[in-house]
């Protein structure tokens, strides 16, 4: 029996939740750094765990992963209790932590072909899927080459194909794009699209508010190990009810006239002139609506009339009362990896 057969049974067995956490608590001496962590994610769902360097993001994940066990709470991973029975929480689990795990001197395959092995998959189901993982990531050319001389952004596709090798049910991803330039950001969130439509359920961790705009189904926001705010991004972006209209008119002499316009209806307008654009606070898309019939009677011509939602980063301040930017030169990896010890055995 291989792995992958068991990832399978233990999917298919399991109809509740694919990770579960439940008051999760974890303290290093006096300090608590996380702190009554509750959280459900269902099936082929993307859960956003997102927050500030120092959250409690990497703690959490070590803990769902049998890494590091929890001062108190407890975790389920495909059904299985991550303190009861780790072995089997291992098997639907796959882990991509911040540091890149792939051996430099071997080439892509090798390591892939290495990690293969080593979950006892049989030789030729191992060339086949080496194959096609490296087709899936785009690095069948780079395949032969060593990894040292891989680009930052190869490195995390080729990490996140070595811990696809065993098809896990259930991908725990920390912070996946961290110090990945833009594209190779934007060709890994396509890759954990195709992952989530095969039906593979992700936790991943981010600092970057658009990234878990972009791929969550649901965001649970942390700040200094507490859970501040959680729900869909839509959600999440109401609850700081900072929506504007945003109107721009087509011709510069009809700027004023539109000002006026707007102001008779809205308690407070703003004016760029050199963008012709007028800026009004809005509830929602009611107060759009009133607002767009009023100018669809007027002789003003529009070139666009939108409502402009907050942002994730204004949502993440009104909570805060500070912004979730990575600190400069982030890309450098944090003192607490994850890693195959659990900070009981060092
Ligand atoms: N092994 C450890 N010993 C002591 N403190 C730790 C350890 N691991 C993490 N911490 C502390 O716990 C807090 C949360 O860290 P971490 O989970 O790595 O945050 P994040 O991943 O969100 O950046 C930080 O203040 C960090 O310094
Ligand atoms: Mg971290």
């Amino acid at each position: 029996m291989t792995i992958t057969t068991d990832a399978r049974a233990v999917r298919d067995r399991s109809t509740g939740p694919a990770i579960e956490a439940e008051h999760l608590v974890k303290r290093f001496g006096d300090m608590t750094a996380v702190d009554d962590v509750s959280f459900s994610v269902p099936q082929g769902t993307v859960l956003g765990l997102l927050g500030p360097n120092g959250a409690g993001k990497t703690t959490t994940v070590r803990m769902m992963t049998t890494l590091s066990r929890p001062t108190s709470g407890s975790a389920r991973v495909a059904g299985h209790d991550v303190a009861r029975e780790p072995e089997l929480v291992r098997r639907s689990m796959g882990l991509t932590g911040q540091a890149a795990t792939v051996d430099e001197l071997l080439t892509g395959r090798e390591n892939l072909r290495m990690m293969g092995s080593l979950y006892g998959l049989p030789g030729g189901e191992v060339r086949r899927l080496s194959a096609e993982l490296l087709e899936r990531f785009s690095l069948t050319d780079a395949g032969n080459k060593v990894v040292k001389d891989y680009s930052g952004g190869m490195r995390r596709r080729l990490d996140l194909a070595v811990s696809l090798i065993a098809t896990p049910p259930v991908l725990f991803l920390d912070e996946p794009t961290t110090g990945l330039d833009p594209r190779s950001r934007v060709e890994l969130w396509d890759v954990l699209r195709g992952l989530v439509r095969d039906g593979t359920t992700l936790l991943l961790t981010t600092q970057y508010l658009e990234e878990a705009d972009q791929l969550a189904d649901r965001i649970v926001v942390i700040d200094h190990g507490r859970i501040i705010a959680q729900g869909t991004p839509l959600e999440l972006k109401d609850q700081s009810g900072k929506a504007a209209i945003v109107l721009t008119v087509s011709h510069a002499d009809q700027l004023e006239a539109a000002r006026a316009l707007l102001a008779a209806h809205v308690p407070e307008v703003h004016v760029d002139v050199a963008a012709r654009q007028l800026t009004a606070p809005a509830d929602g898309l009611s107060d759009m609506t009133r607002v767009a019939t009023v100018f669809e009677r007027s002789e003003i011509v529009l070139d666009d009339l939108g409502l402009q939602r907050p942002s994730l980063d204004d949502v993440f301040l009104s909570l805060t009362g500070h912004r979730a930017e990575p600190p400069a030169g982030d890309s450098a990896e944090t003192p607490t990896e994850p890693s195959t010890q659990t900070e009981e055995q060092r």
